[in-house]
Order: structure tokens, then C-alpha cells, then sequence
């Protein structure tokens, strides 16, 4: 296995929110905790996802969110060019891929390889334009053809490789298949469902999509759970994502077994200035957590360490 490159904070953007290079350095400019920034998943093509609306926003926080963007993105050209530009002073640059088949995975993990210091495989977007056929909908429920993508992008791709997982599918098997093939580590994970939402005035579905992803506080326990499962079975670097908005949920995160931790919905309908202060507040939370220690002290410890109450018994 390749090390992952330190992150430090071991606080990231997630996918497909603030992920393009011009939000990253605004984000470094405003002082954001964040060792890492991911982009949007980059695809073989241009592409324009779905019409809107995309996005089902909670009214109050602490709601889940619904989002049927299916992985629109500018050209892999255009990546280049903007990744060629892009000047981060001291975080890392993830980079996050998806494809139509192993093929096209491996062509994108090579063409992004140059400017990425770790890939991050999308193996499970939940959503899709209506009427679509595509694999995106079941690589990530299927160990054989995620352990051949993985395969295609490792051998693509002297980088780290994180296999980012579907919660709606067996994915220790997934996990697993994805190990054998090479990846580095994994992402725990995408979004879950996908979830409805019905306009009570039209009558009707709200999502263009009719259905979308749900992410923020509702999927955290499920995430969590995931994080937990593949750390006790592979002991791997993890990366958790799913309604980390407070010290508290990247803490839980961290004691499953994640390295990393991603922050997504918790950044939208905020200023860059808010959003960036939301990332001091959640590492200074978990630093006074810690009380001196290092981080990777914590990382899996829910697996270790008896609660003190279980050790005197
Ligand atoms: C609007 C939106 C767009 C997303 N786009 C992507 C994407 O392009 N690639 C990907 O791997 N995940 C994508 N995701 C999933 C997130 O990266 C993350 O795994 C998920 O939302 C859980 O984290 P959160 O609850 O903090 O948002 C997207 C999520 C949202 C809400």
C-alpha cells in the first residue's frame, strides 16, 4: 500500500461541494482548517448533470439534504488547465474521478495523475438524468467491477488511491474487492438512497430528478457505521464523509477509525469567510478533544481501548 500523503489538519472539503481551484484559494486566503481539497468528480466528458432544481435544502439545520446533480463537470481539458494553474501553499490537492467503465476510469486517473497528490475513486453516485443508462448506478454495488476499476486506476496511477464507497450496497464485499485491486485506503462514503421529496403545493416531485442523494446530519450514523466496519476488517486509511458539521461528529468519525474527515452539506449557504470559520471551530473542537495528543491516537480507538467503566469491571 502507498502511504497517503499528510493532510494537516486531517480536515477536507467533500466532493462536489466548494471543489473547484478558485474556491480552494479562496478558502487557503481565508484561513480554513483544511489540510486538503477535493474537486468536483472529473469525468470523460463535459457534462450537464440534470436540470434544476438539484437541490432539496433543509429549512432548518440538522435536516438532511437531497441533491440530483449527477455528476455534472466542466471537460477533462478544462481540469487540466485549471489544475495546471493551481498554486496551493500548504494543503494537498485530491483529486476525484468517476467513469463509465473501467476503462474510462483508468484514462482519467492517468490524465489527472500529474497534478494530484492522492485520487479519490467516485464508485457510487446515487443519481442519474432521467432515462440514463448508466454503470455510475451499480459499479459501486458490485465488488467484481469495483475491484476492476480500482485495478484500471492503480495501474493508471503511481498516486495513493482512495476507493470512496456506496453506502447503499454490500460494501465490505465492495471494500474488499477494492483492497485486492490496490487501493490505498477508503472513502466512507458517498450518499445514501437516493431519497424523495414531494412539493406539497405542486403536487408533485421537487427534484427535476424526481430522486436525489441524501447527505448532512441523516446520513452520519450510517456513514459512521461504515467507517467503523472497514476500519475493524482492514485496518486501512479511511476517509469519513457524511454530516460532519461540529468537533463532536469529526470526533466520532476519528475514534471509528477515519484519518481524514470530510466536510460537505455542513458548508452549504455559507460565505466563504462562514464556512471557513465553521473548519477552525471543528478542528480547534477536536484538538481540545485530543488535550495535547496527537491525532492518530484517536483514529480507531473506538475499536481499542475499554471504556473506563469496562476495564474496572
Ligand atoms: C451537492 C452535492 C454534490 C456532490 N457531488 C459529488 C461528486 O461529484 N463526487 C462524489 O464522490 N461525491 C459527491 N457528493 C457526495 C459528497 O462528497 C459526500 O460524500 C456526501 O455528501 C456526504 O457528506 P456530507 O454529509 O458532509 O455532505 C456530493 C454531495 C452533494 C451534497
Amino acid at each position: 500500500m502507498t502511504a497517503l500523503p499528510e493532510i494537516n489538519p486531517p480536515l477536507i472539503n467533500a466532493s462536489g461541494i466548494l471543489s473547484y481551484p478558485e474556491v480552494f484559494r479562496a478558502f487557503e486566503a481565508s484561513g480554513a482548517a483544511l489540510g486538503g481539497y477535493v474537486t468536483k468528480s472529473v469525468g470523460p466528458a463535459e457534462r450537464a448533470g440534470n436540470e434544476n432544481p438539484v437541490v432539496v435544502c433543509p429549512e432548518d439545520e440538522g435536516q438532511p439534504l437531497l441533491n440530483s446533480l449527477a455528476l455534472p463537470t466542466q471537460s477533462p481539458e478544462d481540469w487540466e488547465a485549471d489544475l495546471a494553474e493551481i498554486r496551493l501553499e500548504s494543503s494537498r490537492l485530491i483529486v476525484s474521478i468517476y467513469g463509465g467503465g473501467p476503462d474510462e476510469f483508468g484514462e482519467i486517473a492517468a490524465r489527472m495523475s500529474p497534478f494530484a497528490d492522492l485520487i479519490e475513486v467516485n464508485l457510487g453516485c446515487p443519481n442519474k438524468v432521467p432515462g440514463e443508462v448508466t454503470l455510475m448506478e451499480s459499479i459501486g454495488q458490485r465488488p467484481d467491477l469495483s475491484g476492476e476499476v480500482i485495478g484500471r486506476v492503480r495501474e493508471a496511477t503511481e498516486r495513493p488511491v482512495i476507493a470512496k464507497l456506496s453506502p447503499n450496497s454490500d460494501y465490505l464485499a465492495v471494500a474488499a474487492a477494492c483492497m485486492d485491486a490496490g487501493a490505498d485506503g477508503l472513502g466512507c462514503g458517498n450518499t445514501l438512497g437516493p431519497g424523495l421529496a414531494i412539493d406539497t403545493d405542486t403536487g408533485k416531485a421537487i427534484l427535476a430528478g424526481t430522486t436525489g442523494g441524501i447527505s448532512g446530519p441523516a446520513l452520519k450514523p450510517v456513514n459512521l457505521r461504515m467507517t467503523y466496519e472497514c476500519f475493524a476488517r482492514f485496518g486501512c486509511p479511511i476517509i469519513g464523509y457524511g454530516g460532519i458539521g461540529s468537533w463532536e461528529d469529526a470526533v466520532e468519525y476519528a475514534l471509528a477509525g477515519a484519518c481524514i474527515l470530510g466536510i460537505g452539506t455542513a458548508f452549504l449557504g455559507k460565505s466563504t469567510s462562514e464556512a471557513a470559520g465553521l473548519t477552525r471551530r471543528i478542528w480547534e473542537g477536536v484538538q481540545a478533544y485530543l488535550g495535547g495528543a496527537p491525532f492518530p491516537e484517536m483514529v480507531g480507538r473506538a475499536h481499542r481501548d475499554p471504556a473506563p467503566e469496562a476495564a474496572r469491571a
